[in-house]
């Protein structure tokens, strides 16, 4: 997978660096490249910003560094055989998107190549999106109804949940089937508590059952604890979990 990331805070995606995406990109499973947003600016000042038409608050990413930046990204990923024939998604971080979900971690991670445009102030000109959308998929996403000062963090996390999912990043491919909230698995619970060891640790031990080597027994337990945590943490996912996957799970295992 090839991720573009045009922001004028290039600094604030070194995490990419480092963990699970800097490892997979140094194994060559996936291609990064931050772009600074102000390379297209022509002004003394490299503004990226002007006063919004209507009046109010705040201020409006301009469209002009926007449509130069995303051309030269499309036409640098088309000169690149790895994505020559491929079609840029763009992602646009915002509160106003909509909520980013395991699901759509799934469907972004099946694209050869993903393209952010991490807004600052109030947002960008909206004629840079519309502009886009007429040539690309594009997705508006928010991470969760709280307003940020900006997308740059957003995309660290869409590009973590993303990144995950590729073939062959995580070590064991299992290893996310039974993840809180991935489609289909344990019935859409949260996951449950884990332990490790020591037996014991400050006069706490863990449940007996996970010692009982039955295996029918633990798979059994974690799916009730699983049921538990979700009912207190999110009970709104409870109303939504169908009964017969919950019946699927049991008898698989
Ligand atoms: N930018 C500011 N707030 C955001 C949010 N909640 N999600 C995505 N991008 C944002």
């Amino acid at each position: 997978m090839r991720i573009d990331v045009v922001t004028i805070f290039p600094e604030y995606l070194e995490p990419l660096n480092v963990s699970l995406v800097g490892k997979a990109r140094a194994r060559g499973q996936l291609l990064v490249e931050v772009h600074n947003l102000r390379d297209w600016t022509h002004d003394r000042h490299n503004t990226v910003d002007d006063t919004p038409y209507g009046g109010g608050p705040g201020m409006v990413m301009k469209p002009d560094p926007w449509g130069e930046a995303l051309d030269r990204v499309e036409a640098r990923g088309r000169a690149d055989e790895r994505t020559a024939t491929a079609d840029p998604v763009l992602v646009v971080p915002a509160p106003s998107g909509r909520p980013f979900t395991q699901a759509l971690a799934v469907e972004l991670s099946e694209k050869p190549w993903l393209v952010f445009a991490p807004a600052r102030y109030e947002g960008i000109d909206r004629r840079v999106i519309d502009e886009y959308a007429g040539r690309w998929e594009v997705h508006e996403v928010s991470i969760g109804d709280y307003v940020l000062a900006g997308g740059e963090a957003a995309v660290l996390v869409i590009t973590e949940a993303v990144a995950r999912l590729l073939p062959g990043v995580l070590g064991n491919a299992e290893s996310h089937r039974d993840d809180s909230f991935a489609p289909g698995a344990m019935a859409d619970l949260l996951e449950g508590p884990v332990y490790t060891k020591p037996p014991e640790w400050r006069g706490r031990g863990i449940p007996e059952v996970l010692l009982s080597g039955h295996h029918g027994r633990i798979a059994r337990w974690r799916r009730d604890e699983a049921f538990r945590r979700t009912a207190a943490h999110r009970p709104d996912l409870i109303e939504r979990c169908d009964p017969a996957a919950l019946d699927k799970h049991d008898r698989a295992v």
